[in-house]
């Protein structure tokens, strides 16, 4: 059972390819490392035994990736990671976040219909959702309008993929995540934001480690219990541990049409300062931060309904905020240790 894992280096990918291999799955990894870092091929072996098969290059490619899927047409599911995420920089350089975003899905998309390959699982978002008219918010929720370039990157591929499929024999699940936090158990892999985090949790943690002065938290006017903004939160292995369970949806043939759609949250929205609180209970520390003004293009608030998700799936997020928060500063520790 072989399975090719795009941006399997990545934070969510690198966390998806251990839950794979511990279920007994092949793994071909392709990631260009233009954000991340080819040391994670070894911890992801310190982690199952298995060093999973990587190739270094950009899928946006078209000839690289279509030689690809000429080497291994028998795979048996996509699971398509890479992509750029950081909205601010998508606002930046949008021309940048659409080539290396739909380019990329389109060419993976042509060489599965060539190679013959099958199921595809995509990495979309609830940001497709913007501020949602009604909460928890369902797939069957309207799509608004954009806010950035990578939004809009995630709603078109969701299009493109759609599209495609009416016209061939593949299958896609588009899996939109909610806010993934946390990291491994063991410490050996993580997130590892390049230059200042974007994220509330790894600027939490980098704040708390001294590498950050102060956390700014980001309006407390917003209409939410305590007036800071309320996200849905999940576990980054809960996470990684339903593209396993979609994978497999995919192969046993269980789907009950080409193309599904999954929210992966857990259904509880926490604000950011109950983030800030649960961290500073399990680190055992205070946290330096000061309210200041909206972040631009932030929702107020949004959570998930995952019935759908954990009736059709057969899967549920397990992992508390304070375990998502404790695995998030054990791995901060972990790595500022050895960097
Ligand atoms: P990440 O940046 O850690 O991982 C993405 C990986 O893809 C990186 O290793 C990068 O080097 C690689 N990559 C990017 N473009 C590539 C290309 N053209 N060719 C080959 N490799 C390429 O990001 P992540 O947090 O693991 O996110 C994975 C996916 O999930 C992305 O599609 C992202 O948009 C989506 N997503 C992430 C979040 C989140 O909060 N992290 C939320 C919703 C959706
Ligand atoms: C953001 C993106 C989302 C993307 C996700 C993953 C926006 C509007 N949304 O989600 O599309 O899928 O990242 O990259 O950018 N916060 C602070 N101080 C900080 C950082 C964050 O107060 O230093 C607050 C934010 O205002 C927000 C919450 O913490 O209320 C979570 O922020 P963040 O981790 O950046 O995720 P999102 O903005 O929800």
């Amino acid at each position: 059972m072989k399975i090719l894992v795009t941006g399997g280096t990545g934070y969510i990918g690198s966390h998806t390819v251990v839950e794979l291999q511990q279920q007994g799955f092949e793994v071909v990894i392709v990631d260009n490392l233009s954000n991340s870092q080819v040391s994670v091929i070894d911890s992801i072996e310190k982690i199952t035994g298995k060093r999973p098969h990587f190739e270094e290059f950009d899928l946006v490619d078209y000839v690289k990736t279509l030689d690809f899927f000429s080497r291994h047409s028998d795979l048996k599911g996509v699971i398509h990671f890479a992509a750029f995420k950081a909205v601010g920089e998508s606002v930046e350089k949008p021309l940048v976040y659409y080539r290396n975003n739909l380019v990329s899905l389109m060419n993976i998309l042509e060489a599965m219909i060539s190679s013959k390959v099958e199921n595809l699982v995509f990495s979309s978002s609830c940001t497709v959702y913007g501020q949602p008219d009604v909460l928890p918010v369902s797939e069957k929720a309207p799509i608004k309008k954009a806010e950035s370039p990578y939004g809009n990157t995630k709603q078109i591929s969701e299009e493109i993929i759609q599209d495609t499929l009416k016209s061939s024999h593949l299958k896609a699940i588009a899996l939109r995540y909610f806010n993934p936090i946390g990291a491994h158990e063991s410490a050996l892999i993580g997130e590892l934001p390049l230059g200042v985090p974007n994220n509330l949790v790894p600027f939490i943690t980098q704040t708390a480690i001294g590498l950050r002065k102060q956390l700014s938290v980001f309006g407390d006017d917003y209409n939410t219990p305590d007036g800071t903004a309320v996200r849905d939160y999940i576990h980054v292995v809960d996470l990684a541990q339903a593209h396993v369970v979609a994978v497999k949806r995919m192969i046993e043939a269980k789907m009950k049409h080409n193309f599904e759609i999954f929210n992966l949250g857990t259904g509880n929205g926490y604000s950011v300062l109950e983030v800030i609180k649960s961290f500073e209970k399990v680190a055992g520390m205070p946290l330096n931060y000061q309210i200041v003004s909206r972040r631009a293009g932030d929702v107020e608030q949004v959570w998930a309904d995952p019935s759908w998700s954990n009736n059709e799936l057969g899967w549920k997020a397990q992992k508390s905020l304070d375990e998502m928060n404790a695995s998030a500063w054990k791995w901060e520790k972990a790595y500022r240790s050895q960097h």
